[in-house]
C-alpha cells in the first residue's frame, strides 16, 4: 500500500465489496425494498422480495444497503447469506442463529435441532428478522428443501421473518415444487442494466470518492469499456484501479485517458473470474481440461479427467457438475445427433 499515493485519495472505494454511501439510479429499487420491508418494523409480516438481473448492476449492493439502513431505522435484525458459502440447510440455519448473537455448534446438530434452536431464540426476541439468500441458485441447484424449512418458519414463531431472494436467473423459482411454490409469495423487482450515462454517473462518484485529480474523458472512457463488456460496474472500477497504478509507476500528476488507453484490453468480464474461483475442486478440474482444446464429447472429458483424477467420482456426479457448470455460463453443453443417440459437445466459454 502506498500510503503517500499522489493519485489515490481512496483506493478501497474501488474494491468490489465497499458498499458507497449512495447508489445512484437505484433509487426506485431502493425505495420498493424497503418498502417491503416495512410492515416488520411495526410486527407484520414483510413482503417475500425476488430480485433478479444481470451480473454487476448493483443487486447485492442495494440489499446490504437497504438492511443496514433498516436495521439503523427499525432494530430488526438483517441476515445476509452468499448461498456459494452456505448452501445446506443447517449451514443457513446455523449462520442465521450465530448472526443473530446465540452461539450453536458449527457442525455436527440435526437440521431440527437447529431449527428449534432458531425458533427459541426469535421467541425469545420481540423482534422480527430478515434474512437474504444471494446466489440463490446455488441453493435450488443443491436441494430445495431448506427453502421450504425457512419458509415454514413463519407457522412456529410469532415474529414476522422476511426472505429477499437474489439471482440472475429469472426463471430459478419456475420449477420449484408446488408446495414450496404457494409458501413463496413473492415480489419481484426486476434490474435492468445501466445504460451508459448511469454508468458514467456510478464510476465518477467513485472517481470523486477514489482520486485526487483525474483528467475529463476518463469516466466516461471508462464506462463505455464496462457496458461494452457487458454491463458490470465491476469492469469500471477495476479499469480505474489499473489504470490509476500505471498513472502511479508513470508518477503522472493525475489520472488521465492514456492510463486508461493502457489498460481497457486486459480488463475483461469480471464474473466468469470470480466463479472460476468459486467452484469446487473437480470443477475446476474440469475447466482446466477444457482450456486445452475447442470442445470434448463429455464420454472424452470424464475419460481424462478419471485418468487424472486420483479418486474419480462416478460419470453420474461428473454430469451434475457439469450441469451446474453450465448453469453459471462458464462452460456450453450442445447436443448432437450421433445414429439413434445423442452425444453431448461440452465447451469452455472462454474458448
Ligand atoms: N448504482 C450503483 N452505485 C454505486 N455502485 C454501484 C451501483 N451499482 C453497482 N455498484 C457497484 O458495482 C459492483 C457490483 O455490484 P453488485 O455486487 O451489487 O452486483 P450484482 O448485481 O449483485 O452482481 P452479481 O449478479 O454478479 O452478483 C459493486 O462494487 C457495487 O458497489
Ligand atoms: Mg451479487
Amino acid at each position: 500500500m502506498n500510503i503517500e499515493s499522489k493519485i489515490f485519495k481512496n483506493e478501497e472505494v474501488l474494491s468490489f465489496e465497499y458498499l458507497p454511501e449512495f447508489l445512484p439510479h437505484r433509487e426506485n429499487q431502493i425505495k420498493q425494498l424497503a418498502r417491503n420491508l416495512m410492515p416488520a418494523s411495526k410486527g407484520r409480516k414483510p413482503q417475500n422480495t425476488f430480485i433478479f438481473g444481470p451480473s454487476g448492476i448493483g443487486k447485492t449492493a442495494v440489499v446490504k444497503f437497504v438492511f443496514r439502513e433498516f436495521e439503523n431505522y427499525s432494530g430488526i435484525k438483517t441476515v445476509y447469506i452468499n448461498c456459494w458459502d452456505f448452501n445446506t440447510a443447517q449451514a443457513i440455519l446455523t449462520e442465521t442463529v450465530l448472526r443473530l448473537g446465540f452461539p450453536v455448534p458449527r457442525r455436527g446438530w440435526a437440521k431440527d435441532e437447529i431449527l428449534s434452536r432458531l425458533i427459541e431464540v426469535l421467541g425469545k426476541s420481540k423482534k422480527g428478522l430478515i434474512i437474504c439468500l444471494d446466489e440463490v441458485d446455488q441453493l435450488i441447484f443443491k436441494s430445495q428443501e431448506v427453502l421450504y424449512d425457512l419458509l415454514r418458519l413463519n407457522q412456529y414463531v410469532k415474529n414476522p421473518i422476511g426472505i429477499v431472494f437474489v439471482s440472475n436467473n429469472p426463471h430459478i423459482f419456475a420449477n420449484l415444487e408446488e408446495r414450496i411454490k404457494s409458501s413463496l409469495s413473492i415480489e419481484e423487482i426486476e434490474f435492468k442494466p445501466y445504460s451508459l450515462m448511469e454508468m458514467k454517473d456510478i464510476l465518477e462518484e467513485r472517481i470523486k470518492e477514489g482520486f485526487f485529480k483525474v483528467e475529463s474523458g476518463v469516466g466516461l472512457i471508462v464506462a463505455n469499456h464496462a457496458v461494452k463488456k457487458g454491463g458490470d460496474v465491476r469492469v469500471g472500477l477495476e479499469c480505474l484501479l489499473k489504470a490509476g497504478r500505471i498513472a502511479e509507476e508513470e508518477n503522472a500528476n493525475m489520472l488521465k485517458v492514456e492510463h486508461v488507453k493502457k489498460v481497457l484490453k486486459e480488463v475483461k468480464e469480471i464474473k466468469p473470474e470470480i466463479l472460476k474461483e468459486r467452484v469446487n475442486e473437480v470443477e475446476k478440474e474440469i475447466l482446466k481440461i477444457l482450456g486445452e482444446r475447442e470442445s470434448f464429447t463429455s464420454g472424452e472429458l470424464y475419460k481424462i479427467y478419471s485418468n487424472k483424477a486420483e479418486n474419480p467420482i462416478t460419470q453420474r456426479r461428473f454430469r451434475e457438475f457439469l450441469k451446474h457448470l453450465a448453469s453459471i455460463g462458464l462452460i456450453k453443453i450442445r447436443e448432437k445427433k450421433k445414429g439413434k443417440g445423442r452425444t453431448r459437445i461440452i465447451s469452455s466459454i472462454n474458448f
